[in-house]
């Protein structure tokens, strides 16, 4: 069964007492038990609940292996495998710009208790394998990363992270599996922010881990129950209905964003473009090898002062001023003081998000209206730097 049909039949029979072509929501806490400690595989809904099985069935599917569990957000997913996997003295490796809450998490949460969060340019194999041969627990990837949309080769990381018996653990929110397999590139675990293009309608939090093995998995499907961050059912099938047309919102999601690149990359105020479908990103090669789509977010460095590229992220029609991407409606983030505010400023300087990029999170809108919202408010960009310039000149 190929993706888009997985995304629609797996797991997802009609109802049998009624016919119901859509499986019906288990908004139920508990299940009647036929005699003590005997029932039909659902005894309360933080262990298991058939709307959540579903989901986890679908997911499992998408990524092409067995075992997911879904979790109440992307970062309780994250939380659950750090939680199975690391331990006080064990060592973990990062890329600079992972997610901000994920840098947070590792931070203030795990390196507090004793484990090493170790920051590495997966772009710079020596510096990997220098870094690998302390024998770390993780290898963290987020690829692409958010919110520079840098690129990193997921194979290449796998036999480095294999050869030292680390896990490779890969968030695969950005790309979707639509766009990438992590586990045929040699990840061990795949998490989700299944909040954003898998749910894809910016009305749910929810998360996933994903692993091919089932020793691997057992101990986050453990937490999953031990610890209880786990989703409501309508929040289930809520995904599930979302998940139908993935495919469809994904393809539409990475043509808005190439059409939004190609054309604002000639833009005077636009400094620097970042996206992986553009030939001149340095990840394009790789990603063209290891992705079958750039995806669905663009971000972009102006040249304004920091008050007008907060002012242009503040007064686009189409594109909402708030976190969180992947959903049917644009949005619009300035990563320095909303997604990565969490982390210092000289750090975030030092990898490379300055005060002046905003990220965009094209939604299914037509591709020319939201072309026309962003080159509105860079003409007003370049209009004030023209007036500015020209004061300078006069004085
Ligand atoms: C790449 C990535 N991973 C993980 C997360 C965390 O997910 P959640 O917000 O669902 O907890 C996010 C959230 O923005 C993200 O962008």
């Amino acid at each position: 069964m190929r993706l888009a049909t997985q995304c629609i039949h797996v797991a997802q029979p009609a109802e049998p007492v009624t016919g119901a072509v859509v499986p019906p929501i288990f908004q139920t806490s508990t299940f009647e038990q036929e005699s003590p400690g005997v029932h039909r595989g659902f005894d309360y809904s933080r262990t298991n609940n058939p709307t959540r099985k579903r989901l986890e069935s679908v997911l499992a599917s998408l990524e092409g292996v067995d075992h997911a569990a879904v979790f109440a957000s992307g970062l309780a997913a994250e939380n659950a495998v750090l939680q199975a996997y690391l331990r006080p003295g064990d060592c973990i490796l990062i890329p600079p710009d992972v997610y901000g809450g994920t840098f947070r998490l590792l931070n203030r949460v795990f390196a507090p208790i004793g484990c090493l969060v170790e920051t590495i340019d997966f772009a710079d194999q020596a510096a990997l394998a220098r870094a690998s041969a302390k024998s770390p627990r993780i290898i963290w990837l987020e690829t692409p990363t958010n919110p520079r949309l840098l690129i990193y080769d997921v194979a290449a990381v796998s036999r480095i992270a294999h050869a030292h018996g680390a896990l490779l653990v890969v968030d695969n929110t950005f790309a979707t599996p639509v766009f990438q397999r992590p586990f045929s590139l040699g990840a061990d675990i795949v998490v989700h922010s299944v909040t954003k293009y898998l749910a894809g309608h910016s009305d749910l939090i929810q998360g996933a881990v994903l692993a091919r093995e089932g020793a691997v998995f057992e101990p986050i499907k453990f937490l999953q129950n031990a610890c209880g961050a786990v989703p409501a059912p309508f929040d289930c099938w809520l995904t599930l209905r979302g998940i139908k047309t993935l495919e469809l919102r994904v393809r539409r999601h990475a043509e808005n964003a190439l059409a939004i690149a190609e054309t604002l990359a000639r833009h005077p105020s636009v400094a620097r473009v970042y996206y992986p479908g553009l030939a001149q990103h340095p990840g394009h090669a790789v990603a063209a090898r290891q992705m079958t789509g750039f995806g669905g977010i663009v971000s972009l460095e102006l040249r304004g002062e920091v008050a007008q590229v907060r002012e242009f992220a503040s007064t686009r029609k189409y594109f909402a001023l708030a976190e969180s991407l992947g959903g049917v409606k644009s949005l619009i983030c300035h990563p320095a003081s909303m997604t990565h505010a969490s982390i210092p400023r000289d750090e975030r300087l030092r990898i490379g998000l300055p005060d002046t990029l905003v990220r965009l999170s094209p939604g299914l809108e037509d591709a020319e209206d939201l072309l026309e919202d962003l080159l509105t408010g860079l003409d007003t960009i370049e209009e004030q730097r023209t007036r500015e310039r020209e004061t300078t000149s006069c004085r």
